[in-house]
């Protein structure tokens, strides 16, 4: 059954073109590095799942990046892109030389597309590594250390086992209900066997973890050595969601080492990076920062935290701050057998992408943070631009942001993915054939199985006279079609209960 729908999307009185035209949304920015925006409408990253296994840019990903462009948004943020050269499944990667002629393309096919109007940014990130949760019979007979705390838990439970032995061990384990596992292992082991075991950035007894502040400063410079090559207008770090730069900044981030505990000490490293990055890619490169306004999650960073952290990033050269919110691991929802934790399953997730699903609105739903972190920008006298994000979907919900001065850039990621035209429909005064995100997150879970993402508003249109390309499963056109269409209405079926389409969800 799905779930209830506490929200509808509200009617909207679309503007003229005159109207539009004196609007603030479609006015010109000029960023600190002299980077001119035509308009303040911003489309954050979206992970399409569109890369080869090698990272590579493919012609999926060229259609879907010329797709949002031909709607020639101020500015277009490429996904999530690694940093690093190591496999990552299909997800872009920028941390080899190799990756250029792909993502040189990528620029020219957005200048192409949007006429030279939409300015190009990509995200660069780090993340650690996570596995899938496991078998929990292989967990135990294979994976599991055992070690001199578990044996000694498990001697206290049953002091007739021969805990030196190990077989005699794994075979007690396995035959353990779930509350006497939780009586002999660690939460960390525990946590390992329901969810897959992840690597925190305070996993010190790790070198590879322990010299993330040595190696992680020249990755991000190099990746953004690259991003300039390849001509983008900048990049954005990936500061936000449960990645790596994000835990760093985290109050949960307790590591000893200069990189964690106080606020100074959580900032260093993110602020180290941001630096490297400047003094690799010069002045008058835009580099901008998403973090989190609030990450949502028990002993998680707030507001005030998030107001510290636009400051720092502000006076050590940030171009742009983009605020985002929540997506973290530790409140994730429990994964499948074979199946990696979605850090967009918990709480923290539904303040990430908030959908019409939740108790409170997902309309406009965290520009109390963008505010709060634009205040603390302006209070410390600096003048950088913030981008607001999570269910901005209307011309005077947004409007009125800007006017407010919640925000300086509106990032509108669903509802461009629904119709990557309307930026472009509200500025010619052609508000009222926008197709509307339904914000029920069909998208989004199909980004949680790895699947290449659409949109149900647009995967099954087919016009007269076109072939369009389909996903993998054969069923969904991977960009929106051009020209006019309407969505078909889907009130009460299954493409429209957040769940993709049964043929999306096989693996
Ligand atoms: C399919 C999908 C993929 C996303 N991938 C990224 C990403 O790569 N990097 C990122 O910072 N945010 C990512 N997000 C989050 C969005 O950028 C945005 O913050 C969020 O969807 C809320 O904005 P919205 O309400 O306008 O959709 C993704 C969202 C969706 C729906
Ligand atoms: S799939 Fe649903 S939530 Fe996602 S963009 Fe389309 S209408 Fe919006």
């Amino acid at each position: 059954m799905s779930a209830a729908r506490r929200h509808t999307v509200p009617p909207e009185r679309w503007p003229t073109a005159d109207e539009a035209a004196r609007s603030r949304l479609f006015a010109p920015l000029e960023l600190a590095s002299g980077l001119l925006l035509a308009d303040r409408t911003w489309v954050p990253a979206m992970v399409p799942w569109r890369a080869t296994d090698e990272g590579l840019v493919t012609p999926h990903v060229l259609d879907w990046y010329r797709r949002f462009a031909e709607g020639q948004p101020g500015v277009l943020v490429v996904e999530a892109t690694g940093i690093r050269d190591v496999p990552s499944g299909p997800l872009l990667r920028i941390g080899h030389d190799r990756f250029l002629p792909g993502l040189a393309q990528l620029v020219d096919t957005v200048r192409a597309a949007s006429g030279g109007r939409t300015r190009l940014l990509i995200q660069i990130i780090d993340f650690l590594s996570i596995r899938r949760r496991p078998d929990p019979q292989r967990f135990l007979r294979e994976f599991l250390e055992l070690t001199p705390h578990l044996r000694e838990a498990l001697s206290g439970l049953h002091p007739a086992l021969d805990v030196r032995d190990d077989a005699v061990v794994r075979d007690a384990l396995c035959s353990f209900r779930e509350d006497e596992l939780a009586r002999v292992l660690s939460p960390r082991e525990l946590e390992s066997l329901r969810m897959g075991h992840r690597e925190r950035v305070t996993d010190l007894h790790l070198p590879h973890v322990r010299d993330l502040p040595a190696r992680l400063p020249g990755l991000f410079a190099d990746a953004a050595a690259r991003a300039v090559r390849a001509g983008f207008d900048g990049v954005e770090l990936h500061a936000a969601h449960a990645y790596t730069l994000a835990s760093f900044l985290s109050p949960l981030n307790d590591r000893a080492d200069g990189y964690g505990g106080s606020l100074a000490g959580r900032q260093r490293l993110p602020l180290e990076v941001l630096a490297a990055v400047r003094a690799s890619v010069g002045p008058r490169f835009t580099v901008g920062v998403r973090f989190l306004g609030e990450e949502g999650i028990a002993g998680g960073g707030t507001l005030a935290d998030a107001q510290a952290h636009a400051v720092a990033f502000t006076r050590a050269g940030a171009d742009v701050l983009s605020v985002s919110r929540g997506g973290k691991f530790e409140d994730a929802r429990q994964p499948k057998v074979g199946e990696a934790a979605y850090p967009y399953t918990g709480a923290s997730g539904a303040l990430c992408m908030p959908t019409v699903f939740d108790e409170q609105t997902p309309f406009g739903r965290n520009l109390p943070l963008a505010a709060g972190v634009r205040a603390a920008v302006r209070a410390a006298g600096l003048r950088t631009p913030v981008v607001a994000s999570g269910g901005l979907n209307a011309f005077s919900l947004a409007e009125a942001a800007l006017q407010r001065g919640d925000c300086d850039l509106v990032g509108a990621a669903r509802q461009s993915l629904a119709d990557p035209d309307w930026f472009l429909k509200l500025r010619q005064g052609r508000g009222a054939a926008i197709a509307r995100c339904l914000y029920t997150n069909y998208c989004e879970a199909l980004d949680q199985r790895h699947r290449e993402v659409t949109c149900q508003l647009w995967d099954r249109i087919r016009l007269p006279g076109e072939t369009p390309t389909l996903s993998a499963d054969g069923h969904r056109r991977l960009v929106a079609p051009r020209g006019a269409w309407t969505p078909p209405r889907r009130e009460g079926t299954q493409l429209d209960s957040g769940s993709p389409p049964s043929s999306a969800s096989q693996e």
